[in-house]
C-alpha cells in the first residue's frame, strides 16, 4: 500500500471567521480519505509551536482558515518558512487578494471593471461629503482586509454613511467605501496551476429582507438562494467565467480561488477574490465543483495534488 500523506489541518485562528474555519474544517476532516491520508488538527490560536515543531513530519497542509492571519498570507509565510506546502495562494498572491484596494487596482490593470471606491479618511466620519463628491449613494462600507461581509454596510444616506464609517473603523483602521451596484450576484471559481478552469458559476439570491449579503444571509440555512449553473445568457457565463480567470492571475494566485461579481446592466463588476474560500460541501466553490463533477471529495484530492505538484 502506498504511503499516507501525512496532512495537517490548520484551522481556527483568531480571525472573525473562527466559527466559519472550525465549522468548514469538521466537514474537511470527514470528506478526506482514511486511505490516502493521516489528519492531525492545528489550531493557530494555540497551536503554533506545536506545528513548528512537527514539521518535520507533515507532507502538507490544507490550510482552513479565512480572514486575517490565515487567509492574508501570514499562515502561508509560517509554513513557507518551515518547507510545508500547502494548498492554494503563496504569501504575495494572499496578501493581494485580502486587501481589496490594492486587489482592485490590479483587477483594473488587467482590463477589468471595477465598481468605483474612495479609501475613508479619518475626518470623513465628520464630514462624509467629501467622500460623494465621487460616489452617490447609495455606497458600500467595506473594512479594507475582513471577509464574510464582516464590518460592512450600506449607506442610502449621509448619517448611515456616517454610521458605516464607524463601525467599519472597529473592524480594521483603512476602510473604503464603495459604489453601490445593482444586479445579480454571482460568484466565478477557478480550479489549477497552470492549466486553470473556470468552474460554473453560482448566482446568489439573498432572501428579500437582506439589503445586501450579509453575514446572516451568508451563513444561516435558508437566508438565501443559490442557483449553480447560474442561470445566464451564454455569452455573459462566458465572460464572468473569463473574469474568474483573470482575477486569479491578475492577483498572483494558485490552485484555486472564487471570485465574487456583480452582472449588473453596463456590464460584470468584480467585487473581489477569495484565496480560501468556505469549504463545507453546500459552500459555493464545493457546489461549482460538484457541477462541474468533482465531489467533495475529489475536489479536496484535486487541492491537495495541486499544492503537491509544485507551482
Ligand atoms: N459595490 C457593491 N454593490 C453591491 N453590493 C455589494 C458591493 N460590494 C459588496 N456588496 C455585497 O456585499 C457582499 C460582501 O462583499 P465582498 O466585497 O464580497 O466582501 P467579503 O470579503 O466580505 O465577502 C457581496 O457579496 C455583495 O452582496
Ligand atoms: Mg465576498
Amino acid at each position: 500500500m502506498e504511503k499516507k500523506i501525512r496532512l495537517a489541518l490548520v484551522a481556527g485562528g483568531k480571525s472573525g471567521e473562527r466559527e466559519v474555519s472550525l465549522a468548514g474544517a469538521k466537514e474537511v476532516e470527514q470528506a478526506l480519505s482514511r486511505e490516502k491520508y493521516e489528519v492531525r488538527r492545528y489550531d493557530p490560536a494555540t497551536d503554533l509551536a506545536r506545528l513548528a515543531a512537527d514539521a518535520g513530519k507533515i507532507d502538507m497542509a490544507f490550510i482552513l482558515l479565512h480572514g486575517p492571519l490565515g487567509e492574508d498570507g501570514t499562515m502561508q509565510g509560517f509554513l513557507d518558512l518551515l518547507g510545508i506546502p500547502y494548498q492554494g495562494a503563496g504569501v504575495l498572491g494572499s496578501a493581494l487578494a485580502m486587501d481589496k484596494n490594492l486587489a482592485k487596482i490590479l483587477y483594473q490593470q488587467a482590463g477589468l471593471t471595477v465598481a468605483p471606491w474612495e479609501m475613508a479618511q479619518p475626518e470623513d466620519q465628520k464630514n462624509p461629503r467629501r467622500l460623494l463628491e465621487h460616489l452617490s449613494l447609495p455606497v458600500v462600507i467595506k473594512p479594507l482586509r475582513q471577509g464574510s461581509s464582516l464590518g460592512m454596510s450600506l449607506a442610502r444616506s449621509e448619517e448611515e454613511l456616517v454610521q458605516g464609517l464607524a463601525k467599519a473603523c472597529t473592524f480594521d483602521s483603512e476602510v473604503m467605501v464603495e459604489q453601490y451596484v445593482r444586479g445579480r450576484e454571482i460568484t466565478g471559481g477557478a480550479l489549477g496551476n497552470k492549466e486553470l478552469t473556470a468552474l460554473p458559476l453560482v448566482e446568489i439570491i439573498p432572501g428579500e429582507e437582506y439589503a445586501f449579503f450579509d453575514y446572516q444571509a451568508k451563513y444561516q440555512p435558508g437566508a438565501s438562494r443559490e442557483v449553480c449553473p447560474a442561470e445566464l445568457p451564454p455569452e455573459v457565463t462566458a465572460r464572468a467565467q473569463e473574469i474568474a480567470l483573470a482575477a486569479h492571475r491578475a492577483l498572483q494566485l494558485k490552485g484555486y480561488s472564487r471570485t465574487d461579481m456583480i452582472v449588473a446592466d453596463d456590464g460584470i463588476y468584480v467585487l473581489e477574490t477569495n484565496t480560501i474560500p468556505g469549504m463545507t460541501p453546500t459552500s459555493l466553490l464545493p457546489q461549482a465543483a460538484a457541477a462541474h463533477g468533482l465531489s467533495f471529495p475529489d475536489l479536496l484530492d484535486r487541492l491537495i495534488e495541486l499544492a503537491l505538484a509544485g507551482r
